[in-house]
């Protein structure tokens, strides 16, 4: 189990030339979840990373203690999910709009031995989780919409936070909430106060010129209102 809230830096807004450095440097500052977001050019229009950079980069994050969180905005997940568990994903989330079982594909996520994870978009609603409350590991809220880093945080999305933590709790799950887009140290405060346990920071972190401090700085910010 994740100790929470923790922050999930995203890879995405990284310097790719120095991946494993860049890693060590968050995980350093306090990071145990290093969030892994792969694009497809379908289901969101930029081509990003696959497999191969998860495996890459798995004994890094794993020798220290961290978890892959590996988010997937791809058309037809089911059809990938198996080689991201094979190089080393311990949490895959994925998009019920991109496939037409998302049961399913979540079932083949904790049969190949990872927790699974399910992505409420900001027009999804949170009764999307009705029939599929008890067999989720993670819940993502997005608070931008999914595609690219640097977004700004579309506000309410708090309040879709402490829907899904109800939800949750009223289907007797504690699966963590995870909240993924615009989220740096002045709002963060809020969306923990509504029950995001895992925050995802992309840019806020590797484009602050300081990912070390930022880390630790987003994560002080996370902490002092639990
Ligand atoms: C967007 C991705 C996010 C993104 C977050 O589609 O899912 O994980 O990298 O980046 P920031 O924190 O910059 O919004
Ligand atoms: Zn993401």
């Amino acid at each position: 189990m994740i100790p929470t809230p923790a922050i999930a830096p995203s890879i995405l807004s990284s310097d790719f030339a120095r991946l494993g450095e860049q890693i060590e440097t968050v995980m350093d500052a306090g990071a145990r979840v290093i969030h892994v977001d792969v694009m497809d050019g379908h289901f969101v229009p930029p081509i990003t990373i696959g497999p191969l950079i998860v495996e890459a980069i798995r004994d890094l994050v794993k020798g220290r203690g961290g978890t892959l969180d590996v988010h997937l905005m791809i058309e037809r997940p089911e059809r990938h999910v198996e080689a991201f568990a094979k190089a080393g994903a311990d949490v895959i989330t994925i998009h019920p709009e991109a496939t037409p079982n998302i049961h399913y594909g979540l079932k083949l996520i904790r049969d190949l031995g990872c927790r699974a994870g399910v992505v409420i978009n900001p027009a999804t609603p949170v009764s999307t989780l009705d029939e599929i409350a008890g067999d989720v590991d993670y819940v993502l809220v997005m608070s931008v919409n999914p595609g690219f880093g640097g977004q700004r945080f579309i506000p309410r999305s708090e309040h879709k936070v402490g829907a899904v933590r109800a939800l949750l709790d009223r289907a007797g799950n504690r699966a963590p909430v995870e909240i993924d887009g615009g989220i740096d140290r002045q709002n963060v405060g809020c969306v923990v106060a509504a029950g995001a346990g895992i925050i995802v920071a992309g840019s806020a972190i590797f484009h602050s010129g300081d990912p070390e401090r930022a880390t630790r700085e987003l994560k002080a910010a996370a902490m002092s209102t639990v």
